[in-house]
């Protein structure tokens, strides 16, 4: 076999300094977050940036997030402006990632922002992740440790599964917590707007901005992240929205109560939900099934985040 699959290390104080070595020298390290683990590898160095690329297939004009460890680390590679430094003693850590203005001198790579004027950032609220990082003694650009377009990964075992072989470690601490991605909100233009629902529910980044985010649908030339293609979080089978029944062939993927072959939340708790979703996803994704049937999921809170990521998953494939 040519892939060599690459050690699932638990986090111990031992292995995190040995992967801050590994990632200060140019490797990738995939690690825990809150939301789901992350492909991590030096923010500030354009050939680990571009080995994160080449790992998830992911097309280069979809920029990183840069993880930080504090708000400290934060302003320096970015103008932390006043809506900004609230929503981070609010939100942070946690999954919240704000786009913001680059700042003159900015280390992040050029590569990792995809060339734009703004960076995204963003401090994880997971204790693996906030000492890997200050181990790594540098931000970490970290996309999802999954093939591009593929279900995120909420364990360590699905990124041995899916990235096994193209990174130099892989840091194990359990199943996420939040299992969503986190939400990303731009506030480096005129009027903050939401790019991507995610852990953070938008009524409490409303509630705290003093109103309403915009959303990309406000205007045709709204804001807009460059990685929201159409087809994103698919497992291989097709994937059915607000069904009420399975039908032949295929498996139901439950919320509330009623049966199901496997249910998000029998109680209809959205961060239950929220945190089953992609590793249950994975799970139905099996030969003997014909296809996903998914029960109607309520769209507040964090069912905006499990909304965006199902209807992604059953949008037609095959888009470049
Ligand atoms: O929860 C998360 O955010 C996870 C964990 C690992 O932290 N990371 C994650 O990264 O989901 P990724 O690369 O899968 O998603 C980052 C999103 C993409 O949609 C990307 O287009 C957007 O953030 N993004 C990054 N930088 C941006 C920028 N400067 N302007 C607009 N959108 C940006
Ligand atoms: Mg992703």
């Amino acid at each position: 076999m040519s892939t060599t699959s690459a050690a699932i290390l638990a986090a111990t104080p031992a292995a995190i300094a040995e992967a801050g070595a590994a990632l200060a020298a140019g490797r990738l390290v995939a690690f825990p977050t809150e939301t789901v683990y992350g492909l991590g590898g030096d923010a500030t160095c354009d050939r680990a940036v571009a080995a994160i690329f080449e790992a998830k297939g992911r097309p280069s004009f979809n920029p990183l997030i840069a993880h930080v460890a504090s708000v400290e680390q934060a302003a320096a590679l970015v103008d932390m402006t006043g809506p900004a430094l609230t929503l981070a003693r609010m939100f942070w850590p946690g999954p919240l990632t704000m786009v913001l203005p680059r700042r003159a001198g900015s280390p992040v790579s050029l590569l990792a922002s995809a060339g734009l004027d703004s960076i995204a950032v963003r401090m994880p609220d997971h204790p693996v992740a906030l000492a890997l990082i200050s181990a790594a003694g540098r931000p970490l650009a970290a996309p999802s440790a999954n093939r591009s377009g593929a279900v995120s990964p909420t364990t360590a075992r699905h990124v041995a599964q899916c990235l096994g072989g193209r990174v130099a470690m892989i840091l194990d601490g359990g199943p996420c917590r939040v299992g969503v991605e986190s939400t990303v909100i731009d506030l480096s233009g005129d009027r903050p707007a939401l790019l991507r629902p995610g852990g953070v529910a938008v009524e409490a980044l409303e509630a705290a901005l003093g109103g309403p985010l915009s959303r990309p649908t406000d205007s045709p030339d709204a804001p807009r992240s460059p990685g929201q293609l159409e087809s994103h979080y698919a497992p291989s089978l097709p994937v059915r929205l607000n069904a009420a029944e399975a039908g032949v062939g295929e498996a139901l993927l439950g919320f509330g109560p009623g049966p199901a072959t496997l249910n998000l939340s029998p109680s209809g708790d959205l961060a239950e939900a929220a945190a089953n979703l992609f590793a249950m996803l994975r799970a139905l994704d099996r030969p003997d099934l014909v296809g996903i049937a998914v029960a109607p999921v309520p769209e507040h809170g964090l069912g905006l985040a499990i909304n965006d990521r199902l209807r992604r998953a059953a949008a037609p494939r095959g888009t470049p």
